[in-house]
Formats: C-alpha cells, sequence, structure tokens
C-alpha cells in the first residue's frame, strides 16, 4: 500500500508538557498551540506550583503568552511535597484550576528536589484523590543512589506503585513518560483507572543513540532511553489502538548551554515538531489508523474531557528541522534538529 498524501485527524492534545515561565515561556508555547488543543502542563517551576493559587497564577501566565486568535487551554497541575494540603488541592480540582497532581519523587529530575521524600508523606492527598476521582500524574523512578539509573522506572513500579495501587484500588494513574517493556506491562495488566503516556523520543531513540560514537546531551532525558528491546514494546504499545496508552510530549526546554557542559540538564525539547515526529513512527509500524486514537481520543477519554472540535492535517512532505529556535534568554536545540522529517503540519482548523 502506498502511503497517503495527508492525514486528518481530530485536534489532538499533549498530556505532558513542560512551558516554564518568563521569557522562554514566551517563546515555547506558539510551537505547542500550533499543534495542540490543550495541553497538561507540568509544575516544576523554581519554586515549584504547589497550590491551587499558584497553578490559577501560573495558568494567567501561560494565557498572556498564547497567540491572538488562537484556541488553547492549558489544563493545571500541582506538584506534591511532603505538606501538600489534601483540602487545597481537593479544592483546586473542584474549581476547575487543577486538572491533575504531579507526584515527582525528591531529586528524580529537573526541580524535583521539593519533591516527595516517601510516599507515606501524601497518603492523606493521595486518599482524597482517589475519593473524588482526581488523576495523579507520576514521575515513576525510585531516586536511591542504589539503584542503576537504567532500573529505576522499573524498581519503582515494583516498590512503590504496585504497592500503592493494592492500597488505593480506585486512585486514577498516569504512568507519564514510560519507557520500559516493565512499564508496558504493568499498565497493560493494570485495572481501567491506569494509562500511560509515551513520548516520541522514546519511540524513536534508544541508549545507543545517545551513547554511541560521542555523547549526544540535546538526547539525554529522564527517564533515560533505555535499550532497544524497550523502545519495541513502547512503539508496540503506542501503535496497538490500546486506549491505556496516549500522547505526552514530555517537551522540556532547557538552553543549548545548559545541555551542552559538563553536567547537562535533562529534557528534550520536542514541541517545535511533535506531531511530526509522532506520526512517522505510526506509518512506519503500519498504524496510521491509529495515529488519532493515540494523539486525539485515548487521553481525553481518561481524563473524562471532551472530545476537542475541529482537525488537524499532516501531509507526507520532507520538512528540515532548524538546528537550533529562540529560546527566550538563549536559543534551544530541538529534537530532530537538522534532520529532515517525512512528515509536517499542513493546516489546522
Ligand atoms: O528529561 C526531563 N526533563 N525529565 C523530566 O522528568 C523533567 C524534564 C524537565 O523539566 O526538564
Ligand atoms: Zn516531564
Amino acid at each position: 500500500m502506498t502511503a497517503p498524501l495527508t492525514l486528518t485527524i481530530r485536534r489532538p492534545d499533549d498530556l505532558h508538557l513542560h512551558f516554564r515561565d518568563g521569557e522562554t515561556m514566551r517563546a515555547v508555547v506558539p510551537w505547542t498551540v500550533r499543534q495542540f488543543a490543550r495541553a497538561i502542563v507540568m509544575p516544576n517551576l523554581a519554586p515549584p506550583v504547589t497550590t491551587s493559587a499558584l497553578a490559577a497564577a501560573y495558568r494567567a501566565r501561560i494565557m498572556a503568552c498564547v497567540p491572538e486568535g488562537a484556541d488553547f487551554t492549558p489544563l493545571m497541575t500541582c506538584y506534591l511535597t511532603d505538606n501538600s494540603d489534601p483540602a487545597d488541592i481537593a479544592a483546586g480540582f473542584g474549581d476547575g484550576v487543577l486538572t491533575a497532581a504531579k507526584l515527582y519523587p525528591a531529586g528524580a529530575t529537573t526541580n524535583s528536589a521539593s519533591g516527595v521524600t516517601r510516599i507515606e508523606a501524601i497518603m492523606p492527598v493521595l486518599e482524597r484523590m482517589a475519593a473524588i476521582g482526581m488523576p495523579l500524574c507520576v514521575h515513576g523512578e525510585v531516586t536511591d543512589p542504589e539503584v542503576d539509573i537504567f532500573d529505576r522506572e522499573a524498581v519503582f513500579i515494583e516498590c512503590i506503585l504496585a504497592p500503592l495501587l493494592h492500597r488505593l484500588p480506585e486512585l486514577r494513574v498516569i504512568f507519564e513518560h514510560a519507557t520500559t517493556a516493565d512499564a508496558v506491562q504493568f499498565v497493560e495488566s493494570a485495572g481501567e483507572n491506569v494509562a500511560a503516556t509515551i513520548t516520541p523520543q522514546h519511540l524513536r531513540i534508544n541508549r545507543n543513540d545517545m551513547l554511541v560514537g560521542g555523547i549526544r546531551p540535546h538526547l539525554y532525558c529522564l527517564p533515560v532511553a533505555k535499550r532497544e528491546r524497550h523502545r519495541l514494546a513502547l512503539r508496540r504499545a503506542a501503535t496497538s489502538g490500546s486506549h491505556k496508552f496516549f500522547l505526552g510530549t514530555d517537551s522540556a526546554p532547557h538552553h543549548r548551554h545548559t545541555k551542552e557542559t559538563a553536567c547537562g540538564c535533562a529534557g528534550i525539547f520536542n514541541a517545535p515538531f511533535a506531531l511530526e515526529s509522532y506520526v512517522a513512527v505510526f506509518e512506519a509500524e503500519g498504524a496510521l489508523d491509529r495515529f488519532e486514537g493515540f494523539a486525539s481520543e485515548h487521553g481525553a477519554n481518561f481524563y473524562r474531557m471532551p472530545l476537542n472540535a475541529g482537525t488537524i492535517t499532516l501531509e507526507r512532505r520532507p520538512i528540515a528541522v532548524p538546528d537550533e529556535v529562540v529560546g527566550g534568554e538563549a536559543a534551544i536545540v530541538p529534537f530532530h534538529a537538522g534532520d529532515t522529517l517525512s512528515w509536517r503540519v499542513a493546516s489546522g482548523e
């Protein structure tokens, strides 16, 4: 079968995204607005977005960066700490200010120093969330220095997440940026209240791409890309049609000089060509007919949101990805920098 020239899908959502703040945010928001109707915005600012009032203020700052006339809705999350207030978080969810809360194990990733030190500390919040049906977004990696970085996701599932779901079987959990076959298997065998996001980079690169022939800091993110068999498991999951897997880019802008340094930041800025990156995976897997479910339906359904109106059209026409893009205070190197991708966004309505 020859590939179709265009693919029109319902407008998609990015259900895991970092916008940052200030000038960087002003520079990166339009890339996401170009492609997505809504995005789940992560709260790991410095200082983090830990309350519903801070989330409401952040939402207003985001809206001020949305280009005139664009139709885009940021969906806010609140960063859990050992001191999170269950009443505030439940009220924020009730008011529609908060869509979800985010669990960062302390020290797991960028700006996670104020994250949760032990799950016990947030049990009152999690119990409340389970009772009101508020989704929990999980960065699923342990931080124990004894645990190898490539095993941190699998160990988190075994030692933290499985026991947590045993205690709170109703808790709605999004296992963010799944990177392993272990995560795929766990999510598939868990109840309907457990789903996962998958990033474009984890569908496209393995750890060799990051480390063989020289270290490529722009391919470094957390959780770190794993060996090839995990990438293949993620591709199978994303393109399987299962409603448990959906699009979340984890686009994480860091300025070029903070990546190209002796201790580079974790994060891949994939927002500029995210749909283009994903759709080529679906084409290669013979699953273009399943792209709309992954990009525009499974996530909205899991979050119990209406599906978006309108469509976006992708065209099978090459596009060159620039070496860098404007990033506010300094330039940012996007995912696929310098490459030519086979699909591009044609138009939205
Ligand atoms: O690579 C990552 N970058 N992983 C995360 O979990 C956070 C993100 C960021 O905020 O830079
Ligand atoms: Zn993230």
